[in-house]
């Protein structure tokens, strides 16, 4: 399945993220896609992603028949405060240039003219946006507008910071990508603006962020309706209300059991009971 962003470019509706693998990153890539991911998201920041191995995962995989353009391809901007002394870039020069830089660096990582989603990781400062946040986004709608990115997208966004985005660019975020706690209600006010702007809402930290929601009996008790596991429940209610999961899981059974979840429904009063567990 596929989810369609506002300017007609279509994701598949489960993302499997590569933070934090190391150097098991190509190996995991490689069993995600052969899994059944079709949707890979990394960084070029290498304080907690292996760029460069989801690259030579994605060689491994044309070997073996998977074409490019059979996944699809996010990596972000990250600026100088999330990197170390190993940044993508010239650290020193502007905030243009240093988008171009870190770019061609994830196409080289990545063996690819092309990118499905850009992202920018996160807003320079906690509130509001400031100039360095609009030349970065500035940079980033060029690379749009040349066909060098299929999508641009925002991540650590906050509600009124996405707000203040859309009403200010010339080309508004496709997609949103947050930590998503139960406890703010999903993530709701976001999502709200996601709606209402036809931005894609990527949630991520769905299982890590929640452990009380998957150990709650209520939980537990629609699980077994499904015959599926509380995880499941969890990356179902995601899409169904209209997210687009992203799980990082390590596991080949894992893997298996994330995207089976697809297969389960849950009924309006189970959605509506998870929505407002943990608020
Ligand atoms: N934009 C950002 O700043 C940002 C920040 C964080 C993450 N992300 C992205 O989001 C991705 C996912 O991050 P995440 O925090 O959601 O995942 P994560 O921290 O990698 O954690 C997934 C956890 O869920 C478990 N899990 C997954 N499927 C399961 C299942 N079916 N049953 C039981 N446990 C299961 C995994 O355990 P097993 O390994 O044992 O399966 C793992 O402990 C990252 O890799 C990255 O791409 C982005």
């Amino acid at each position: 399945m596929t989810l369609t962003a506002y300017n007609s470019v279509e994701i598949p509706s489960f993302m499997y993220g590569t933070a934090w693998k190391k150097e098991a990153t190509a190996r995991l890539v490689e069993l995600a896609v052969v899994s059944g991911f079709r949707a890979i998201d990394t960084a070029n920041q290498l304080i907690h992603y292996e760029e460069a191995l989801v690259g030579k995962a994605l060689q491994k995989l044309e070997n073996r028949g998977f074409k490019r353009d059979g996944v699809f391809l996010q990596t972000k901007y990250t600026s100088v405060d999330g990197q170390d002394h190993r940044a993508p870039y010239d650290p020193t020069v502007n905030l243009t240039t240093q988008v171009r830089q870190s770019f061609e660096s994830s196409l080289r990582h990545l063996f690819t003219d092309y990118l499905d989603a850009y992202v920018l990781h996160a807003p320079f400062q906690r509130r509001g946006l400031g100039r360095a946040d609009s030349e970065v986004w500035e940079a980033m709608e060029g690379l749009y507008q040349s066909g060098k990115t299929r999508i641009i997208g925002i991540s650590n966004v906050t509600a009124p910071q996405l707000a203040q985005l859309c009403e200010q660019v010339n080309v508004k975020p496709m997609i949103v990508q947050n930590r998503c706690y139960a406890v703010l209600g999903w993530d709701k006010e976001v999502r709200e603006i996601c709606r209402n702007n036809g931005i894609i809402y990527q949630g991520f930290s769905l299982l890590t962020a929640n452990g009380r929601v998957l150990a709650d009996p209520e939980v537990d008790v629609i699980a077994r309706r499904v015959g599926a596991t509380p995880a499941q429940v969890i990356f179902r209610f995601a899409m169904q209300i209209g997210m687009l999961p992203l799980t990082g899981t390590t596991s080949a059974q894992h893997m298996q059991e994330d995207l089976q979840a697809e297969k389960i429904s849950l009924t309006i009063e189970e959605l509506a009971l998870i929505e407002a567990i943990a608020i």
